[in-house]
């Protein structure tokens, strides 16, 4: 049995990986600032919390909090982190800050006490790749750089080659391609694996890295307009809102469900896996942001408005999906749950919540800081 600390454990992810682990014996505290935007204002620890796991509020960033929850512990699963990847371009202080300052205050913490910690799992993202590893018929594998803004303002969202122009095709992204995010959000989440494989490399921490792609099914907060997907359409969806699809619906990206991802969670605790490994966890499936929408009004059993529309967020990658190679050979992981019954699993408990929809007002806030453009009069692909 290990003694587990799970930084954000309040949250989505964090509160099914408690509940796994609980389910497999381990003793599991959780330490949580119980952020208003995911949780709402004074709420409390959210209703679906584990009565078996120990709740403590606080920060991540703060020193005292931190050397309190990390007493008589020896697995330590970091989810803490601010997620919005639109929001962070404009909120780079609170990001940095949450993310990267969090982490290292988390390190520091362990080092200096020089704590047993016998795996460190640190919750990261595919926003660490930006755009997704791609192929031109001509030049090979390309790791393209973020699209061209006049390009999208001409109505061209594919990704192109630098080289010869030819829109290109992409293929699963492999762990060991260059790391170039887009967002400042992908940017603390490549200073958050840099820190950690430092403390891997100079103290020893047994750190594994686990790369999420899209993650999505119950608990993933409804009132949050700044992130996950499915969350956002279904308060669309559920205020009888038209649902905005960006870049005409071109975009592809891939979507695990969330006990798919806390599985994920628990293997890397009874594998063991090389410090310093970074893993995908994804399905290495890519679906289009528009069959998400279709899928969920059927599920939900509406015809939802869908909109395909002409506008772009400045920052988001065309495509990306997983290569689960190492996954596989490391962890012994695939992905159990298809999108249809990862849908009725998230519809099934959103119909049962609260739901609010603040997504105009991201947009909005997108908007006035210059990072939403759409196709010029008259300028089509
Ligand atoms: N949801 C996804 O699709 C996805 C994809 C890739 C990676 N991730 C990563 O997984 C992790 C969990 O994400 P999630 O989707 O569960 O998000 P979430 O917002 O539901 O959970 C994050 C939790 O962290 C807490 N928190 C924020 N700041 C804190 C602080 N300073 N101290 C303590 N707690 C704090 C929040 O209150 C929240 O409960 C994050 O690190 C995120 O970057 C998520
Ligand atoms: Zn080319």
């Amino acid at each position: 049995m290990a003694h587990v600390l799970i930084t954000g454990g309040a949250g989505f992810i964090g509160s099914h990986i408690a509940d796994l682990l609980v389910d497999h014996g381990h003793c599991v505290r959780i330490i949580d600032l119980l952020d208003p935007q995911i949780h709402g204002n004074g709420k409390g620890f959210p209703r679906y919390s584990n009565p078996a796991v120990e709740c403590m509020q606080g920060d991540v960033r703060n020193p005292a909090d931190i050397r309190k929850a990390l007493q008589g512990i020896d697995v330590v699963y970091h989810c803490a982190s601010f997620t919005g990847v639109g929001q962070s371009m404009y909120q780079m202080r609170s990001y940095l800050d949450t993310n990267s300052t969090g982490t290292a205050t988390l390190l520091e913490a362990i080092v200096t006490q020089s704590l047993p910690i016998k795996r460190f799992v640190l919750a990261s993202s595919r926003a660490v790749y930006g755009e997704g590893t791609h192929h031109c018929l001509t030049h090979g594998i390309l790791y393209p750089g973020m699209r061209n803004r006049c390009d999208m303002e001409r109505g061209r969202f594919e990704v192109y080659c630098p080289s010869c122009g030819q829109a290109l095709e992409a293929l699963p992204t492999e762990e060991e391609r260059p790391l170039t995010p887009f967002s400042l959000y992908g940017w603390t989440k490549k200073h958050q694996e840099d820190l950690c494989l430092y403390a891997a490399d100079i103290f020893g921490l047994p750190v594994t890295i686990l790369r999420f792609f899209n993650v999505y099914g119950s608990r993933q907060s409804l009132k949050n307009p700044y992130t996950g997907i499915l969350s956002v359409f279904h308060s669309r969806i559920s205020a009888g809102h038209p649902v905005s699809i960006y870049e005409r619906g071109i975009p592809g990206r891939d979507f695990i469900h969330v006990s798919d991802v806390a599985r994920a969670n628990l293997l890397a605790l009874e594998k063991n896996v090389a410090p310093g490994t970074c893993i995908n966890i994804g399905t290495g499936k890519m679906v289009s942001v528009r069959e998400i929408a279709v899928l969920l009004g059927e599920r939900l059993g509406t015809s939802p408005e869908i909109i395909d529309t002409d506008e772009f967020r400045v920052g988001d990658v065309c495509r990306c999906y997983a290569d689960l190679a190492r996954a596989k050979s490391l962890l012994g992981f695939h992905s159990h749950i298809d999108l249809e019954q990862g849908i009725d699993e998230f519809v099934g408990w959103a119909l049962r919540e609260e739901t609010e929809d603040l997504y105009l007002k991201a947009v909005e806030e997108l908007k006035s800081h210059g990072l939403f453009g759409r196709v010029k009069c008259g300028e089509t692909a």
